[in-house]
């Protein structure tokens, strides 16, 4: 063969290959159904066909969890953007709904201010264990919201506004937070738990506060309460009951080989998220009528010190109690002219 010939041979194979390409639709099926999972050459696409049903790409694994060697189940793909899309509607509406009511309350009353004003003396509302409890668990919940958030949210937001690189940074630390602030939160929560359950127990004035609208709707009513009222109550058994929740499948999802059947971790995943999406609501309330939203209300949790008055306004039953103990122990110092 001439030089030209060959060339021209040559040329003639490529054009056949390239008109030929599109005529062959059954080939890449045929080569998938004998696809080697283990071919570094495999890709995504063709293992997905070669799969049918529940079927499982496997490799292997030497610890004991029949799970760990399960790579990829595409069944189950399905099953997670059912999952991320509920859970990330849950999760906007629920934020968008409470900081729109917060801001209609808001607009409506504005910051509740203690209605006699300050009176110069203080009350110990709060001593140095409830507090560190407190802030052990705030501090730890609002990190792992806002890292947990960014699991959610933080492609759709985050991501576009910051680019690849810093979201990619973002988003490696905050999994090592959320993983280990778990723990810190665990253990505030149970703190919380044993220095607060028995002043949260139901009683009969809850009902009058409850009817009163808890006194928040209008300037100058001010129901009767205990060291906690009604609302406060109800913060409190949200706190513990969804926190046990968050605590619960939390660590299943941490340690998987715990979780039971892949059903039973798959539920544990879908509790989480809604579990924390209804529980970051509630505790925005309870952040802004802790903060902004009501006058002296930050003390109590800030020195642990609050103004007589907000007391007697907002836990009238509470102070005479205390002032009961104190005329007891003959003054007993726990009522002070503030500094
Ligand atoms: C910056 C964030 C926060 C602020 C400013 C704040 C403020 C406060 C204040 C002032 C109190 C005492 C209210 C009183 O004297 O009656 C309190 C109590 C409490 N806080 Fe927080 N808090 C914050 C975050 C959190 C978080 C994240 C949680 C739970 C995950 C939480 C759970 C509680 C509970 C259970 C109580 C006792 C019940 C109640 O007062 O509702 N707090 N907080």
């Amino acid at each position: 063969m001439t030089r030209l010939t060959r060339l021209l041979a040559i040329a003639a194979f490529a054009a056949l290959g390239a008109v030929g390409a599109p005529l062959m639709p059954l080939a890449p099926m045929a080569e998938a159904q004998q696809v080697n999972p283990t071919a570094e050459s495999v890709t995504e696409d063709k293992l997905f066909q070669a799969l049918r049903g529940d079927q499982m790409i496997e490799g292997r694994a030497s610890i004991p969890d029949p799970k760990a060697p399960g790579l990829i189940k595409p069944g189950n793909k399905g099953w997670a953007d059912t999952h991320t899309g509920t859970i990330r509607a849950l999760t906007v509406w629920t934020m968008i709904g409470m900081v729109a009511l917060l801001g209609i309350f808001y607009a409506y009353r504005g910051r509740i201010r203690i209605d006699a004003g300050p009176s110069g003396r203080t009350i110990k509302r709060f001593g140095g264990v409830e507090r560190f409890a407190h802030w052990l668990m705030a501090v730890s919940f609002i990190l792992l919201a806002l890292t947990g958030l960014n699991l959610v949210l933080g492609r759709s937001v985050l991501l576009p506004m910051i680019g690849e690189g810093a979201f990619g940074a973002l988003s490696a630390s905050g999994k090592i937070v959320h993983n280990y602030m778990g723990w810190a939160f665990m253990l505030g929560l149970a703190l919380a738990f044993v220095v607060w359950v028995g002043r949260n127990l139901p009683k009969a004035h809850d009902l009058t506060w409850i009817a009163m609208g808890g006194g928040l709707f209008k300037k100058g009513v001010h129901p009767p309460a205990g060291k906690f009222n009604a609302g406060q109550k109800l913060i409190f058994w949200s706190v513990v009951v969804g926190g046990a929740a968050l605590s619960f499948t939390g660590v299943m999802l941490l340690f998987p080989v715990l979780a039971g059947t892949q059903a039973d971790w798959q539920l544990y995943q879908l509790i989480h998220g809604i579990a924390a999406a209804l529980l970051t609501a509630v505790i925005l309330a309870h952040i802004y009528i802790g903060s902004i939203g009501m006058e002296g209300a930050f003390d109590a949790m800030g020195s642990g010190e609050v103004d007589l008055n907000w007391a007697r306004e907002h836990h009238s039953l509470w102070v005479e109690e205390v002032e009961g103990k104190s005329a007891g122990s003959q003054g007993g110092g726990r009522v002070a002219p503030a500094e």
